[in-house]
């Protein structure tokens, strides 16, 4: 296989906005701190703003995200940027862009869209006008449309300009270096897997937790939920980082024929396995409709009919203003066959691997060992590594994934097939949403997400 071409220039679209601000910018700054970036950098937005007024708003964004950052660096980055004006529906603005990136020489831009996906179309058209598309790439934020007909729109919008291996969906939970871990950790050491099937894992439970609420994004939070917000992608993404099967390359489409293997594999959703919660005083948060019943939790079990894990629940959770903020994926496994060290009022808990995705993360392995004393009983105790003490900080997740976009590196982007699979898994959720139960802020969400889990328990996070 030929190694992609590097892009030779970034055009960001929405380089005014919200996302540019608080995660572009930065990103750009810690490339151009490694050296990664080394190619001009072209905001577009209808703003009328200069590339002076662009230059200001970039290092504002770096200074607010990195107080520590190099003066040297934030000239270096602003010195490769400028702007252009103009409304998304005119084709000036693409002719425009094209008079600008001749001028830079640019020959295989990466175009950015930092965008409401109701541009899309506007944009997508607008380039290929003016043969703007020709040996380009194109990323493309979430939400990656907000149902599997939308989805499929958008993605037939994309693909009359770029062909599928031009196009790179964002999913930024992809570009964790704590969620690309548990690809390591399953597939570079060995001792997992025999264990890690349906003979020996009785659940998996994957919570994402946030202690804080919308935010200032209720309208657009209003218009989405839990379920399309963080569900149909992040979460599920981690499902199938958990559950594929080992890739037989380590190249993108390897990996990401396998993670689709495991979508394909999930039947959708049965909303009687689903939970949705609104959290107390949602409903007077600025831009959320008065009488909304769009959820800030959700708890689903979903299964994977599949000969490793046919009859294994995966017990999803998310939501917003809960009790903490934490990301956590715990497998659990089997208890030992016969009770040895316990007593009816005492039983051992069965192991399981904390996997903690979020800030602080690590891995944490629950074992049992002798209780001190007379007895012989055990008593759980947990092993535990961090990730940040034995590595130090970390890239972040925006950084790896634009430095990969510019690369041509795709590992890290979804497919069209796995965000199509993911919206067919949990569209019945979306058709029959059923009721919305309140909680108190700071909880862990509604009592009634408790049904979900049969038999089990939620494991709170550490
Ligand atoms: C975004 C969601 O995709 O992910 C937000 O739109 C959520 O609602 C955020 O807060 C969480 O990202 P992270 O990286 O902080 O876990």
């Amino acid at each position: 296989m030929t190694k992609p071409e590097r892009g030779d220039a970034l055009v960001l679209f929405g380089a005014t906005g919200d996302l540019a601000k608080k995660k572009l910018f930065p990103a750009l700054y810690h490339l151009t701190e490694r050296d990664r970036l080394g190619v001009p950098v072209v905001g577009v937005a209808s703003s009328e703003w200069d590339d002076a007024k662009l230059a200001d708003y970039a290092r504002e964004s770096v200074e607010a995200a990195a107080p520590d950052a190099k003066a040297s660096v934030v000239d270096n980055l602003v010195a490769g940027l400028s702007m252009v004006s103009g409304d998304y529906r005119e084709h000036a603005t693409y002719a425009a862009l094209a008079k600008r990136l001749k001028k830079l020489g640019v020959k295989r831009p990466v175009y950015y869209l930092a965008i409401p996906p109701a541009l899309f179309d506007d944009v997508v058209d607008g380039l290929a006008a003016v043969g703007l598309n020709d040996n380009a790439r194109v990323v493309v934020e979430k939400p990656f449309g907000r149902d599997l007909a939308s989805a499929k729109e958008l993605n037939a919008s994309l693909h009359r300009a770029f062909a599928e291996p031009a196009i790179f969906r964002i999913d930024h939970y992809l570009g964790k270096e704590s969620v690309e871990n548990l690809l390591i950790f399953r597939f570079a050491n060995s001792f997992l897997e025999p264990i890690w099937n349906r003979n020996f894992v009785s659940e998996v439970q994957i919570t994402m937790a946030e202690s804080f609420g919308v935010e200032g994004r209720g309208a657009f939070y209003d218009s989405v939920g839990t379920v399309r917000d963080v569900m149909q992608n992040h979460l599920l993404q981690v499902a199938c980082m958990l559950a594929m099967e080992p890739p037989v390359a380590a190249d993108a489409d390897a990996l990401r024929d396998e993670k689709v293997k495991v979508l394909k594999a999930m039947p959708a959703i049965d909303p009687k396995h689903v939970v949705r919660g609104q959290y107390e005083g949602y409903l007077d948060e600025p831009g959320v409709a008065k009488d909304s019943k769009v959820e800030t939790y959700a708890a689903m079990r979903v299964e994977i009919d599949s000969w490793r894990w046919a009859g294994v629940p995966f017990h999803i959770r998310a939501g917003k203003a809960l009790a903490t903020t934490a990301l956590e994926a715990v497998v659990k496994l089997k208890s030992p066959p016969r009770l040895l060290f316990g007593t009816d009022d005492h039983r051992p808990h069965p192991n399981y691997i904390r996997f903690r995705l979020g800030k602080n993360d690590g891995v944490d392995i629950s074992v049992q060992a002798k209780e001190p004393g007379e007895k012989l009983v055990s008593h759980p105790v947990e092993l535990e590594v961090n990730f940040e003490h034995v590595f130090g900080v970390r890239q972040e997740a925006y950084e790896r994934l634009l430095g990969d976009a510019l690369l041509g590196r795709a590992g890290r982007f979804a497919r069209e097939d796995s965000v199509d699979n993911a919206w067919r898994i949990v569209q019945p959720v979306l058709d029959h949403p059923g009721p919305v139960h309140r909680y108190a802020r700071g909880t862990w969400g509604p009592e009634e997400a408790d049904a979900v889990l049969g038999r089990h328990h939620w494991h709170q996070p550490t």
